[in-house]
């Protein structure tokens, strides 16, 4: 009677699917493990990969002098650091980056009005290759930052939000929007009282600034979902005035920090933390695996509630005290170039940052690294090209391990379609700590606990 017993089981389990399957569930048949599926942001390809990667050098720097308290660099000096890297291009590149606007205006947040069309140094439309001879393309700063699909309201409706563990706020744009200059906010889904049944407004006033852009608004309460979790009321921001470049972006809705409570300007729990005291999960962890452009896999992932096992060395797990409060800082042990110490690194902390794209380190540090990387050239611009075919292993120090850099993660960006040169996924800035971004975050599973205040590092798989 082999059929009827399995017709049963099957019964039984279409009944436990459609159970399990209910939109709403409750603690007790929650995963212990949330996983959600994370989309790549691509950086603006109109614009030349050395503006691209000066506009990231700039944000590494207004977010490095925030975390220390320090006012940081004002508008007009980012705008000097872009004019001043624009003059060190190619001249054949300057000529049409000199062309009157309205070619192409870098955001206000950039501190920049400059045209620009030019993505690299010649007219062929051939991508850029790694080497004379090669056929594997070059890198071309790709991978700019992590966004995520977060259903809110009801009727449900998803939002795409930017993934920062480098800030603690979570907003997304209002349907009042305006960008800072006065226009719309562009191509986006909004949020608002004529759009979901469970909006309530808190009319409590609340604004946030990034180390590039800014968002202002006021707190809400509605149902947000994360990973099949439903959290009613949950308390968030919702923007009414947002900085260009978050308008521009539209790949982004809005924005989820997923810092330390001293980095709140809401004052409310974070999502993972709401997560936690609803019962979905048992700790506040959140964890990270970012996918590479080059490799044209869909691997990247954040998990709400722990590590999830299938993505990391376990081997390699080291858990690091944070000695920030709020932004995830780690203590440094050092760098080594193909597994040879580099002498006299001066800083002595890392900033983890999912929301920054750059490895920026202090100049005398990344004049050191540097120096140990072969075929590795100082610019006129002060920043370095590494050959786009390096194979070199620059690892950094957490934990007492060393967690290596993916060599294909050195290289950000081609610096000509013929050159071989790229620009270094190391930059040089004007800080005392390593601002530690995507290059060095995507060759590893990086994990958040916000209750115990600590960092875990393991090498990704
Ligand atoms: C990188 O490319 C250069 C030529 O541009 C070549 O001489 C060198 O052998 C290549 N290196 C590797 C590791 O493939
Ligand atoms: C590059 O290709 C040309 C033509 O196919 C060949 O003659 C030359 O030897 C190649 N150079 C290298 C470094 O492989
Ligand atoms: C932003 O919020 C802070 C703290 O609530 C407040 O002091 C400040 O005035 C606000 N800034 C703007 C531009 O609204
Ligand atoms: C959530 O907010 C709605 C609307 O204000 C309210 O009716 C409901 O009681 C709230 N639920 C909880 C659990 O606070
Ligand atoms: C981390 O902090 C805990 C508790 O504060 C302490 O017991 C432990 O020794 C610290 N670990 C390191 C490596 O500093």
């Amino acid at each position: 009677m082999r059929f009827p017993t399995s017709l049963l089981a099957l019964l039984t389990a279409i009944v436990f699917i459609s159970v399990d399957a209910r939109p709403i569930r409750n603690a007790r048949n929650a995963p212990r493990l949330i996983t959600i599926p994370l989309k790549r942001m691509e950086g603006d390809a109109s614009l030349h990969v050395e503006i691209r990667h000066q506009q990231q050098i700039n944000r590494a720097q207004r977010l490095a002098a925030r975390a220390s308290n320090l006012a940081g660099p004002s508008d007009a000096q980012l705008r000097e650091n872009l004019e001043r890297r624009a003059s060190f291009l190619p001249s054949t590149v300057q000529k049409r980056f000199n062309r009157p606007p309205p070619d192409y205006i870098l955001p206000s947040d950039d501190g920049a009005v400059i045209s620009n069309l030019a993505a690299l140094d010649d007219d062929t439309d051939e991508p850029a290759v790694l080497a004379k001879n090669s056929s594997a393309v070059a890198p071309d700063g790709a991978d700019t930052g992590y966004f995520f699909t977060v259903p809110i309201g009801n009727p449900a409706r998803p939002f795409n939000v930017i993934l920062d563990s480098g800030s603690s706020d979570f907003w997304v744009m209002s349907d009042q929007c305006e960008s800072e200059d006065g226009g719309g906010c562009g191509e986006h889904t909004y949020l608002s009282e004529s759009n979901s049944q469970s909006f309530v407004n808190l009319h409590t006033k609340w604004n946030i600034t990034y180390g590039s852009g800014a968002a202002d608004g006021e707190l809400v309460q509605d149902t947000i979902i994360v990973g099949g979790m439903v959290l009613t009321n949950h308390t968030f921001g919702v923007a009414h005035s947002i900085s260009q470049g978050f308008a521009r972006d539209s790949a982004a809705d809005g924005l989820m920090g997923l810092g330390g409570k001293g980095l709140s300007n809401q004052g409310v729990p974070t999502p993972v933390e709401a997560l936690k005291n609803a019962g979905f999960i048992d700790s506040a962890i959140t964890s990270y695996r970012l996918p590479r452009f080059i490799d044209r896999t869909n691997n990247g992932e954040v998990s709400f509630g722990g590590l999830d096992e299938t993505k990391f060395d376990p081997s390699t797990l080291v858990t690091v005290n944070n000695t920030g409060d709020g932004f995830w800082l780690a203590p440094l042990g050092g760098v080594s170039v193909d597994g040879v110490d580099v002498n006299g690194i001066q800083s002595s902390v890392g900033l983890m940052d999912t929301g920054t794209t750059l490895l920026a380190i202090p100049t005398k540090d990344a004049d050191a690294v540097h120096a140990k990387i072969p075929g590795a050239k100082l610019q006129g611009s002060g920043q370095y090209s590494v050959p786009c075919n390096t194979t070199t292993v620059v690892s950094l120090k957490f934990g007492g391990k060393s967690f290596d850099i993916n060599p294909k993660d050195l290289p950000f960006a081609a610096l000509g379609k013929t050159t071989g040169d790229c620009t270094s996924g190391i930059a040089s800035f004007d800080d005392d700590k390593f601002l530690v971004g995507d290059t060095f975050l995507k060759s590893v599973y990086f994990s958040t606990n916000v209750e115990d205040n600590t960092m875990t590092l393991a090498k990704a798989i």
